[in-house]
């Protein structure tokens, strides 16, 4: 059991983000990577079209003997990791969700800002997350409808992508955010950009590390960590497979084949 495959979850190529703090973390173990990118944005659809894309999914590789699931999406989580928990009790299952906590115990100026999908941000459970975390801290949120397409397409850095960042970007510095939360899976991809974008006291925060270790945690309760050599990831997509394999080696160091795949 210990060397069933951990199946990693996004609606297209932002969980990748994720699967590389996995790979850093766990190299031994082997990692089998869905992107949903025939239904991508997510963050556009509505919460019950996620549930039911997630519940799918989750039957499935829970299933093929898929030893955990790591949702490697917030808009994804915010619409349906209670249900999946409630439905595979036994089943370690990781989600994300903005780092609002740490952010507010980050930030100086005592103003965060929050990029993320709409679907996350219009969430109850982002609603709860505020309630609990951000109460003496301001909190800018900004939707970023676009910005997922655009680096789906392996763009992180065109002159358009930098003008739509910039508009983005404009009302959480003029609300002086000295903090800003990357609450979507595909956004740090654009690190390096916004690095260049923003002034050097502006911290960006995002879940990526968090998840893998919180991964680490659980297969280590329940003795289900790998052992042996690395292994090489494996990458699905209900999308175009040729596009997906075409923008991987953009996102990550090290590839791998793509198989397509629908549910
Ligand atoms: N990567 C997903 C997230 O973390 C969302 C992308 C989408 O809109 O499909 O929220």
């Amino acid at each position: 059991m210990s060397e069933a495959p951990i199946a990693v979850f996004d609606s297209g190529v932002g969980g990748l983000s994720v699967l590389a703090e996995i790979q850093q973390r766990l190299p031994q173990e082997s990692l089998l990577y869905f992107g949903d990118c025939g239904y991508i944005p997510y963050g556009e659809k509505t919460p019950e079209f996620i549930r039911q894309r997630c519940g799918l999914m989750a039957r499935y590789f829970r299933e093929q003997g898929a030893k955990a699931l790591v949702l490697a999406c917030n808009t994804a989580t915010v619409a349906a990791v209670a249900e999946l928990r409630r439905d595979f009790p036994d089943w370690p299952i990781v989600g994300m969700e903005p780092a609002v906590k740490p952010a507010a115990a980050a930030t100086r100026s005592g103003v965060v800002g929050v990029l993320a999908t709409t679907g996350t941000l219009q969430s109850a459970k982002f609603a709860a997350l505020l309630d609990r975390f951000a109460t003496d801290v301001k909190v800018v949120t900004q939707p970023c409808p676009g910005l997922v397409e655009m680096i789906e397409d392996g763009d992180l850095s065109s002159p358009a992508l930098c003008r739509m960042l910039q508009g983005y970007l404009e009302p959480l510095l003029q609300a002086g955010c000295d903090t800003i939360i990357l609450g979507c899976t595909h956004y740090p991809f654009l690190k390096p950009v916004l690095e260049q974008m923003l002034a050097p006291d502006i911290s960006l925060i995002d879940t990526g590390a968090a998840v893998a270790r919180q991964l680490r945690r659980l297969l280590d309760e329940k003795q289900l960590l790998a052992s042996g050599p690395a292994r090489e990831p494996r990458f699905w997509t209900s999308g175009d497979v040729a596009h997906f394999a075409q923008v991987l080696p953009l996102l990550l160091p090290q590839t791998g084949a793509v198989q397509s795949f629908d549910l």
